[in-house]
């Protein structure tokens, strides 16, 4: 009886070890999209996240391509989260023209093979953004890598949603420096606006990592070889879906590589000491040659803005985790 009732009690032990991954509560918002496919790789292989939920939102591509290529990636990086399927267009309503000469007719490059694998979650984004954020009321972490529509729609959903985080870390932005997608303003910001200025006029503790430090971070044609070599299957994987990419910086940008853009941003939510960081407010303008641009106001609530990136540790951070993938 004694050693039957030792066993049970250690097998609970054992089972509620296995359960509690520990580590800091992430949900990634993306729209994956290729740089998108790269950060949840890294997520996946970063001990001290705790990746419980992805969101998905057009951005890259249509929505329920993003959809896909998410449900895809959680299959394939053995990942056992809910895919959450959000906003198909931004608050200005506007139909959303993907970025298909960037990532693709589907988000993947030229692969467009991508199986549809399980269901998107039974919440949509915003619902369970701020579900999650209630539940797990100061511990969760918020990284949007995409379009902030879902974010704007948690704040609307829920004024409380922004007190419940421990922290916004958001890909965008292009501050003090040139945009990507005009000479003012980088993607993200560009395909939502009105979202994004709703984001930036809310009192989130928020980063944001923009195009200031993530174009520091280039990956080579070579580096994809390299991760292909140590994890063939991930790193080949995302080196098939990257050529197109590679392609689009070398011809359009004029660079022999491509921005760790979204990796960089999932990498600040737990080594932020690896940034300096300016805090001014933010607004977004919405109209006209300038539409996008995020420019400093003081007047709004104070963000984190990245102005530097120690750029060997971030890579590093990248390639040697991503590289201990299958
Ligand atoms: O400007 C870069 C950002 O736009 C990245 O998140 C990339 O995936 C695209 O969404
Ligand atoms: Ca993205």
């Amino acid at each position: 009886m004694k050693f039957g009732l030792c066993r049970t009690v250690f097998a609970l032990f054992i089972g509620c070890a296995l359960r509690y991954r520990g580590g800091m509560k992430l949900i990634i918002d993306t729209d994956p999209g290729i740089d998108d496919a790269m950060a949840i790789a890294y997520s996946a292989a970063a001990a001290e996240l705790d990746l419980i939920g992805l969101t998905t939102v057009f951005g890259n591509t249509h929505v329920h391509q993003s959809s896909r290529n998410a449900r895809y990636l959680v299959h394939k990086l053995g990942l056992d989260v809910p895919v959450a399927q959000g906003a198909a267009q931004g608050w200005q309503g506007e139909q959303h023209a993907p970025s298909t000469h960037v990532h693709g007719p589907e988000g993947f490059g030229d692969v467009t093979d991508i199986p549809e694998i399980g269901q998107n979650h039974a919440q949509g984004a915003a619902e369970f953004l701020v579900e999650q954020a209630r539940l797990h009321r100061g511990q969760l972490v918020v990284c949007a890598i995409g379009p902030l529509t879902n974010i704007a729609d948690a704040i609307r959903l829920d004024p409380g949603f922004v007190q419940n985080l421990a922290k916004l870390v958001i890909m965008g932005g292009a501050v003090f420096c040139n945009g990507n997608v005009t000479e003012h303003a980088e993607a993200n910001i560009y395909h939502d606006p009105l979202a994004a200025d709703a984001v930036f006029e809310a009192r989130a503790p928020t980063v944001l990592v923009g195009l200031d430090v993530t174009l520091q971070t280039l990956f080579a044609a070579r580096d994809f070889d390299a991760l292909a070599d140590q994890a063939p299957d991930t790193g080949g994987f995302l080196r098939e879906i990257s050529r197109f990419y590679l392609n689009f910086y070398r011809e359009v940008a004029g660079l022999e590589g491509c921005g760790l853009h979204d990796s960089t941003a999932v990498i600040a939510c737990s080594h932020e000491h690896l940034f300096e960081t300016q805090a001014t407010g933010l607004r977004v303008i919405q109209q006209g040659d300038e539409r996008g641009a995020t420019r400093p106001d003081a007047d709004r609530p104070p963000v984190r803005v990245c102005r530097g990136i120690d750029v060997g540790q971030v890579m590093s951070l990248f390639t040697d985790r991503v590289g201990s993938l299958p």
